[in-house]
């Protein structure tokens, strides 16, 4: 599989392809922290935050999923190991254990914040590769979290 094979040009989408492994390094670090949120929240927002959690991390999965088969689509490997992932994630780990439940909901929002800024990077090159398949993808994923940034903010009383 190449990129031609899709009426794309391998060089044009070098970017795209180097930035989407980037967005899923991302992605992935983003996805365990969500995971321990949902592990380790304590106190009485636990039965909300809990399922929300949950919900979210379910939903990054399959983004994550998305996101690595538009590597192969393009006709590169996507980057495997967690080695890989936190190397280069600019989102980094943090330990749940303890954390109170605000201060979740505001790392969380703090890693859409930056998911979000990836994406609009990714959706510059796919626009300037004429890769309006990445682009579409990627601006579903940017709209949902656009909307949860909304909620959870809400939810933390946040203006
Ligand atoms: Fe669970």
């Amino acid at each position: 599989m190449d990129a031609k094979e899709i009426s794309l040009n391998e060089k044009e989408v070098k970017p795209v392809v180097d930035l989407l492994n980037n967005y899923l390094a991302n992605y992935h670090i983003h996805y365990q922290k969500l995971r321990g949120c949902h592990w380790n929240i304590k106190g009485q927002n636990f039965f909300t935050l809990h399922i929300k959690f949950e919900e979210l991390y379910t939903n990054a999965q399959v983004t994550i999923d998305e996101i690595a088969e538009r590597v192969l689509t393009l006709g590169k490997p996507p980057h495997s190991r967690f080695a890989d992932y936190i190397k280069e994630s600019e989102i980094k780990e943090i330990n749940t254990i303890g954390m109170g439940d605000i201060d979740m909901v505001e790392a969380i929002l703090d890693d859409m914040a930056k998911l979000i800024e990836l994406e609009r990077e990714v959706m510059e090159a796919s626009e300037a590769a004429g890769d309006d398949g990445t682009n579409d993808m990627v601006n579903k994923f940017m709209q949902f979290k656009e909307k949860t940034t909304w909620m959870l903010r809400s939810f933390a009383g946040k203006k």
